[in-house]
């Protein structure tokens, strides 16, 4: 549907004041009404007149223009609504959706056809486990990563983890105090533990904290001796991190943490003071700075009185340094909402600084995780780490598909039961994260995550195996030659009349749009709910429709429909980052 859409836009825009972009565009929910709405509440105000006028002299602008658009448009209430005629699409549809070999392109855009985007995300501390917490900013992160790419965007993806600051000054102080050989086994564990441990200390001996600080002071300086415990701590983590996203099938180009930058922050402080920002405030160095209505906010401290630089430092250096280097059109940075005022004051000095790609920078906030779980939900203070939640969910899981398996055999291969229940707990829990809305916070319910019949993860990777399973029986049935070789033919599109069918074409063509809207959006509950919605359309299709045992020409043709659904869920789902498995 994007190529119509464009067509949509380029009518609109020949006769609006104000040019509007593809994410304006939006897609009724009930088919009826078209395939497209242009809402005119926004421009009430503008053109001081009722939405529902504007709605109606628009769509008489866009007749009297007598283009394709035309023929599709119509006004109802506040909306200016777009049907295209399935005449004109189901063809064009299919046949984009089908081309090309086992997922096809369709969707995509040309590599590095679009502008740079720094993405970054998960950025967890070192010495620290995953937490459930960082599953948020990983799963968005990775998944708008994937889709950036496959939208024609020259995706740099950076993790920015937390290696800098006085805690790791403690961290080498408890390895000299408690004796701990850095060229051991040290797992991060250890870390915690060894953590836990100095803390407990230094409630008794005020001289720990001390020397914690000046530990930092000399792993600032570059002493090596302190340099080498603290790299431990970050080899350990970055170990056990990785793990962690292979197992999610995460990866960065660069794991660039707050240290990377440590050079590069005397420099800015210098530059800042020449520039005549930095202001002295009880002895620290601050920017002063205002929001968008000109109200003061907390300034943003560059420079600690003990001469310590902070964790916004860090990250006015990063900003620099990446524009520097890749000359980003976008750069966004998912991160909790507990951090909005920090991004306020970052994004505030690069302005203050005079610097016009400030703008191009944003935050994507994110909400918390509570647990439904009573057992879960008592240990607040303590870390629920991402792998006790996947194993707890793969527990469920394997308990679950036990049970189906006794009830309807699903003929796993030896192996293939293990690989499939860790394909479908993690599913389960990346789609239940995705689906959520990001910037609210999520209530974890096992029963609910892992629901076969639910909007969940597992419901997607069952639809996908029910397409896979119809072309397998096709390929047994000799009516394709594979069934990985269904095959487009445009005389049999003329063969599919019924509601279900012309509906289930229409909603497959939607997916560039949803693409396009969850990149607008940063939200990849935008794609996770349309795919739910491919199923649910496909279900309508599959009990009303037939599709083996028809006449053989009908049977084609609605192979290409199943053949088409199987490509926009893998593909989706595979952008999402839930696992495919081949039987459940
Ligand atoms: N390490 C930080 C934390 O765990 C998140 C870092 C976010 N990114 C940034 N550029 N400040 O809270």
């Amino acid at each position: 549907m994007e190529r119509f859409a464009k067509v949509v836009l380029e009518e609109l825009n020949s006769v609006l004041e104000t040019p509007i972009q593809l994410t304006d565009l939006e897609i009724p929910p009930e088919p009826e009404l078209g395939d497209f709405a242009f809402p005119c509440f926004r421009l009430a105000k503008t053109l001081k007149k009722a939405p529902p006028q504007i709605a109606q002299d628009i769509a008489n602008r866009v007749k009297a223009k007598g283009g394709q658009g035309s023929r599709w448009v119509q006004s109802v209430g506040p909306y200016v609504n777009f049907t295209v005629p399935p005449s004109d699409t189901l063809k064009a549809l299919l046949s984009d959706i089908l081309k090309g070999k086992d997922l096809g392109d369709y969707g995509s855009l040309k590599p590095d056809s679009r502008g740079t985007w720094v993405l970054e995300y998960s950025s967890p501390n070192v010495a620290k486990p995953l937490n459930i917490y960082h599953l948020r900013p990983t799963a968005l992160g990775a998944a708008l990563d994937r889709i950036g790419r496959y939208r024609g965007y020259r995706v740099i993806s950076i993790n920015h983890l937390g290696d800098w600051g006085k805690q790791y000054g403690m961290l080498t102080v408890a390895f000299r105090k408690f004796g701990i050989d850095p060229k051991s086994d040290v797992k991060m564990k250890d870390l915690v533990d060894m953590y836990v441990r100095i803390n407990a200390e230094a409630e008794k001996d005020p001289t720990i904290e001390e020397k914690a600080k000046q530990a930092f002071v000399d792993l600032e300086k570059g002493d090596p001796e302190i340099t080498a415990l603290w790299q431990k701590c970050v080899d350990v983590s970055i170990k056990e991190f990785e793990a962690n996203y292979k197992r999610m099938g995460v990866k960065f180009d660069h794991i660039w943490g707050e240290s990377y930058y440590k050079d590069q922050l005397a420099p800015l402080i210098a530059e800042l003071k020449k520039m005549g920002l930095l202001v002295e405030s009880e002895g620290a160095w601050v920017v002063p700075l205002t929001d968008e209505n000109g109200k003061e906010i907390p300034p943003c401290i560059i420079q600690k009185s003990d001469g310590a630089t902070i964790y916004a430092t860090r990250d006015v250096a990063a900003a620099l340094y990446r524009f520097k280097k890749f000359g980003f059109e976008r750069m966004t940075y998912i991160v909790g909402q507990e951090q909005k005022l920090h991004f306020k004051q970052i994004f505030g000095v690069l302005k203050k600084m005079g610097l016009s790609w400030a703008d191009r920078c944003e935050h994507v906030p994110f909400g918390l995780y509570r647990f439904k779980d009573a057992k879960m939900s008592t240990r607040k203070g303590n870390f629920v780490t991402l792998e006790e939640v996947l194993e707890l969910t793969k527990q469920r899981v394997t308990e679950l598909m036990k049970t189906r398996d006794q009830e309807r055999p699903v003929g796993f291969i030896p192996g293939q039961f293990e690989e499939t229940t860790e394909k479908v707990a993690m599913g389960a829990v990346v789609f239940a994260d995705l689906h959520s809305d990001p910037a609210r916070d999520v209530e974890f319910d096992l029963d609910r995550v892992v629901d076969f019949e639910g909007e969940t993860g597992p419901y997607l990777q069952y639809a996908h195996t029910r397409c896979k399973s119809i072309l397998r029986k096709a390929q047994e049935a000799g009516v394709v030659s594979s069934m990985n070789d269904v095959v487009f033919q445009e005389k049999w599109v003329d063969l599919l009349v019924k509601q279900e069918e012309l509906r289930l074409i229409k909603v497959l063509g939607q997916f560039p749009l949803h693409l396009e809207r969850t990149l607008g959006f940063s939200k990849a509950s935008q794609l996770a709910h349309y795919l739910i919605d491919v199923t649910k359309v496909f279900g309508a299709f599959y009990r009303e429709c037939q599709v083996l045992g028809d006449s053989a020409e009908l049977t084609q043709a609605r192979l290409m429909l199943v053949e088409a659904t199987r490509r926009v869920l893998a593909r989706g789902l595979g952008l999402l980052g839930i696992p495919l498995p081949e039987k459940m």
